[in-house]
């Protein structure tokens, strides 16, 4: 780790990745960026913790990553990458350094942000996510406001209420090769402090007893006697007939299997260093 302030804790699992591992990554990064039919849909756009991404235009299928990505950020905008694939050199990094076992590596979003920009409000996670921290210089600060075990769904506010910000925590600064856990549930932020900065977030998550509870849901309303008018008592029996009748299979890990996928010959290929030729000079 580059350099610890006085008020970090030692709560936080930190290690850092060897070059062989660091080269893993930045071959997923190169493979994911290159695929422009992959960003498409993945793009995320985020200026001081308003998502702009409703307002980007991709009208061309190829060649507009690389253009769109300077003049993002220029505007000191920072770019979300949703969704870089899952490889087994990410998912071997993982777990030769974490307790996580490496089918539990379910996600990974990388975020490049402009110097002195502040990507999200203080915020928390619905799953364990590892920090990767790969270009210029960074400041998280974690506060000690926990969630106690989110999940994706309307009823949780994992944002941070403006009027009512946690209280600090600790602060990590990392360098390229840092990597630190940051908890489920835990609320954090983070500011570039170079001219620009990149870091790859790798979502860890176990399988939960309300995934099967979502899965028996998702089967429910397939099926028209379940979306049938009803008494409240006839539905409460249909509802308990069809619970007690389920028959539920242990989740599969990982949840999405790892690629190998190589990238389309003909697309314009963009790699992780054309990434870093379009951030601010120092
Ligand atoms: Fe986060």
């Amino acid at each position: 780790m580059a350099t610890i302030s006085s008020q970090e804790s030692d709560d936080f699992q930190k290690f850092r990745l060897s070059d062989a591992e660091m080269d893993g990554l930045f071959d997923t990064i190169n493979r994911s960026v290159a695929d422009e039919a992959h960003l498409m849909s993945r793009i995320a756009v985020v200026r001081q913790g308003e998502t702009l991404t409703e307002r980007l235009a991709i009208a061309k299928d190829e060649g507009w990553f690389q253009p769109m990505l300077n003049d993002l950020l220029r505007q000191g905008v920072s770019v979300v990458i949703n969704d870089i694939l899952i490889t087994d050199a990410i998912a071997t990094a993982v777990a030769s350094h974490c307790d996580f076992p490496p089918d539990w590596v379910t996600q990974q979003n990388l975020y490049i942000t402009p110097g002195e920009s502040q990507g999200f409000d203080p915020h928390c996670d619905p799953h364990i996510v590892i920090v990767a921290h790969l270009y210029g210089l960074k400041e998280w600060t974690i506060y000690d406001k926990v969630l106690e075990n989110p999940v994706y769904d309307s009823e949780t506010n994992t944002i941070a209420d403006k009027s009512n910000t946690p209280e600090v925590q600790s602060k990590i600064l990392v360098e390229p090769g840092d990597c630190f856990v940051i908890p489920r549930g835990r609320y954090h932020s983070a500011i570039a402090l170079s001219p620009a900065s990149v870091h790859l977030a790798i979502g860890t998550a176990g399988v939960r007893a309300i995934d099967y509870i979502w899965t028996m849901a998702d089967q429910a309303i397939h099926n028209p006697i379940m979306r049938a008018d009803m008494t409240p008592d006839e539905a409460l029996k249909m509802a308990r007939e069809y619970m007690a009748q389920c028959v539920l299979e242990p989740v599969c890990l990982p949840r999405f299997p790892r690629t190998d996928r190589t990238v389309n010959a003909n697309i314009s290929s963009i790699s992780f260093k054309d990434l870093l030729d379009a951030l601010p000079s120092k």
